[in-house]
């Protein structure tokens, strides 16, 4: 068979590795991977690259994607699901691996729905909020970096008396601020699932005065809303427009939340916003054996013909599961949010 593998959506660390471990396991097994290029977009337009041994060599420490993403969706533009059929049609494609995130999952479940496209997903976002599965791999790495990132302003903290903001990535689900928030001691954690409000962190932040704790750190998902005691509350983006495919681009809560912070406790507040760089650069080993796993899982649903699916960890096994179980998000566990206020 000759299986085309393609990363989608928002880029994350361990893409590489996944499609080195599919493409291994499938040459290993008798098959030619191909490497389709941005995304679905790829599928479309027939845009592909070899995956041969040298392509799939030296990719596990490695960031990003050789293959390129993008967000298309052949169900948005009135030729795709056209060209997506011409493209399975000429016979250069047997099966498609997918590895992307809920968007990509949901495309790829219509696609072989409608369209009888032989495809497996593979769940990928630093999130950590995709449906069905228990973890995702990028997360480890993200929740690294902002660890990283929240031990370091401790110091600074510290020397200064200051409250530090932490803004990290989460657009619909808390994980990577609650984990890193509990691995770096925050002392106070603000995430979409649930609105905490100014005067309630403003109030953690005068008992920690009075505790003789000059400075704190508070850390914020950019999916948090700015929330008050009156009852208004209201999520920040970075501008009111959305991009082509109508998502929002948010950002902006942590320097909307310390300027309020400021105000309500007079004391002065700093915020840091850590973007990409969550995103970007080498995975964990944690990460890169979840890919690998994922991968050689993938690769191992599509010689068995088990299309429609996705692999998902659960608990410590790698199983199949319905793409058509995979929707909505996956909140972050409140108990683990209420773990941390142990230490607020
Ligand atoms: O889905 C992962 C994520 O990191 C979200 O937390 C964030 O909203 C989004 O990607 C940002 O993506 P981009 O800026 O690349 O569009």
């Amino acid at each position: 068979m000759r299986i085309g593998i393609l990363t989608a959506g928002g880029d994350c660390p361990g893409l590489n590795a996944v499609i080195r471990a599919a493409g291994r396991k499938l040459m290993k097994e008798g098959h030619e991977p191909i490497g389709l290029l941005r995304g679905y977009r790829g599928l479309a337009y027939r845009d592909h690259r070899p995956l041969d041994h040298p392509a799939l060599s030296g990719l596990l420490p490695l960031g990003g994607t050789i293959l390129s993403t993008s967000s298309y969706d052949p169900f948005r533009h009135d030729d795709g699901p056209d060209r997506v059929r011409a493209a399975m049609a000429d016979g250069t494609l047997d099966a498609v691996i997918a590895i992307g995130g809920e968007h990509t999952m949901e495309i790829s479940r219509t696609l072989h729905d409608r369209l009888d496209l032989p495809v497996v997903g593979v769940p990928k976002t630093i999130d950590n909020d995709i449906v069905g599965t228990d973890r995702t791999f990028g997360f480890d790495t993200a929740v690294h970096v902002a660890t990283e990132a929240i031990d370091r302003l401790h110091s600074t903290a510290q020397s200064h008396d200051r409250v530090m903001v932490v803004e990290v990535m989460g657009r619909n689900a808390g994980w990577i601020a609650v984990t890193a928030g509990i691995a770096g001691g925050a002392d106070g954690i603000l995430v979409p699932e649930t609105d905490i409000t100014v005067e309630q962190i403003a109030a953690t932040i005068r008992q920690r005065h009075e505790r003789g704790k000059d400075f704190s750190i508070i850390v914020v998902s950019e999916g948090a809303r700015l929330a008050f005691a009156d009852g208004r509350s209201r999520r920040v983006k970075v501008n009111t427009e959305t991009d082509e495919y109508g998502y929002e681009r948010l950002g902006g809560i942590g320097a909307a939340l310390a300027e309020e912070l400021e105000a309500a406790t007079g004391y002065e507040t700093r915020t840091t916003v850590l973007g990409h760089i969550q995103r970007g650069g080498t995975p964990t080993a944690t990460d890169r054996v979840l890919a690998t796993r994922y991968g050689v899982a993938a690769a191992e649903a599509v010689i068995d013909g088990a299309f429609g699916t996705m692999v998902a960890l659960r608990g410590t096994e790698i199983v199949r599961i319905p793409l058509a179980e995979v929707t909505g998000v996956k909140t972050v566990d409140l108990g683990l949010l209420e773990l941390a206020q142990t230490f607020f």
